[in-house]
């Protein structure tokens, strides 16, 4: 039996993990480390942690004692690093926490699978591992830097980072390589394009514009709108990062994303014209509509008269493209969810689970933690 150490496991990407290799494999044993920030919420996995596989823990992976004690407790074959400071915004506002956790956290689980994993020295002085174990970095596509109209990341693409983030996210690559070739430790990186799907935090592209048209407020978009991002179904990601963690060669880079271009104006016109549909095909869909919105009998002001373009964001990367050849090529992956119809699924969740959207923007959740863990 496996055990995974999955932190950030009650943010978007990590809790759809969660939820998809507990339902994939049936024999492991799971510890979910996460800090439960703004952004991640226990209620978003209350359900998972009924599951006797599932132990979670309230920590800071960049506190070494917590770590440790992890380690200490349980035979950890698989680290999945999730947790990080994940929005640009908000690192264009607060850089330093970004590299608090994204770099030094990094570095923290690195060191502390290095020390446990270790089971001898060989000839040269490096160490040996114990069989079978594995660290898994979730990095992003956003280590490369900005595109222009044509062309796509590849795996040997230089890393040329703009944002606070991104390059927050560059430096935690760097060490997890410096960890792979100095103590040859057996690591991959995986590195998505934009993810989208149930249980994304409000305050990215998609979900925020959802929000926004349930409440009736103006649809921010930045600049001119022109900005592409590649996007891909969260569910196709968590696959990914399962074939990986599993089937890629210690070492290896894969980046994961492809063929899902979408300029952000098309996208947000694209959600406007689907709420609209879906709430006139039924009805049912209109009770996610807020007290502020203008009707609920008449949908005409669900329109692209919604939109406002606003100041864009400092050093605004344009475009983002994933060339997955590599993943596709040696593990077999390809991006199953087009567009089309993932934005659909996404949108019907919205408006089915509106009292999750409320919860983590009362934090609601938090109090849900308290409930159930006191203080610990
Ligand atoms: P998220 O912000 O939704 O979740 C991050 C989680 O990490 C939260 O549960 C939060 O509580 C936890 N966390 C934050 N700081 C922590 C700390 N110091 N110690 C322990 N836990 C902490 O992020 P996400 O969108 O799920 O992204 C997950 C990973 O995927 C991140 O590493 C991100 O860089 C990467 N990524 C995300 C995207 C995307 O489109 N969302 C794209 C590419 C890469
Ligand atoms: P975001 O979801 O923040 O992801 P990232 O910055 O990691 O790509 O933003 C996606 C795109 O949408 C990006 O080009 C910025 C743009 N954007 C808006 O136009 N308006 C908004 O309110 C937000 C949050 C993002």
């Amino acid at each position: 039996m496996k055990h995974y150490l999955v932190t950030g496991g009650a943010g978007f990407i990590g809790a759809n993990y969660v939820k998809y290799i507990l339902k994939k494999h049936g024999d492991l044993k799971l510890i979910i480390l996460d800090d439960l920030t703004y952004a991640g919420n226990l209620g978003t996995i209350k359900d998972d942690l009924k599951d006797p596989r599932v132990e979670f823990i309230k920590g800071n992976i960049v506190d070494p004692q917590i770590v440790n004690s992890i380690f200490e407790k349980h035979p950890i074959d698989f680290t999945v690093n999730f947790a990080a400071e994940s929005h640009v915004d908000r690192s264009i506002e607060n850089p330093q926490l970004f590299l608090q956790t994204n770099i030094l956290g990094t570095q923290n689980l690195l060191e502390t699978a290095k020390k446990f994993w270790t089971v001898g020295r060989d000839e040269k002085g490096y160490p040996i591992y114990r069989e079978g174990v594995k660290y898994l970095q979730v990095s992003t596509d956003e280590v490369y830097g900005s595109l222009g109209e044509t062309g796509f990341f590849t795996e040997k693409t230089p890393l040329d980072p703009r944002s606070p983030y991104s390059a927050s996210k560059t430096s935690a690559d760097l060490i997890v390589a410096a960890y792979s070739e100095t103590y040859k430790l057996p690591v991959n990186i995986t590195r998505c394009s934009n993810n989208y799907g149930p249980y994304h935090f409000p305050e990215k592209l998609i979900p925020l514009i959802i929000k926004n048209i349930l409440e009736g407020k103006k649809l921010p978009v930045y600049g001119d709108g022109l900005n592409v991002r590649d996007w891909l179904y969260v569910e196709d990601h968590c696959k990914a990062i399962d074939l990986a963690l599993l089937r890629g060669k210690a070492g290896e880079i894969y980046n994961v994303g492809g063929h899902n271009e979408m300029k952000n104006i098309d996208i947000v016109k694209l959600i406007i014209a689907e709420i609209r549909r879906l709430m006139a095909e039924n009805p049912e869909y209109r009770k996610a509509l807020k007290p502020s919105a203008p009707s609920v009998s008449d949908l005409s002001w669900i329109n692209n008269e919604l939109i406002t373009f606003v100041k864009d964001r400092l050093g605004h990367d344009q475009r983002y493209a994933i060339d997955p050849s590599k993943i596709t090529g040696e593990l077999g992956w390809r991006p199953e969810t087009k567009f089309a119809d993932g934005i659909v699924k996404t949108i019907r969740w919205y408006l089915e689970n509106q009292d999750w959207v409320d919860d983590v923007i009362s934090g609601g959740y938090q109090k849900y933690y308290e409930q159930m863990y006191g203080n610990r």
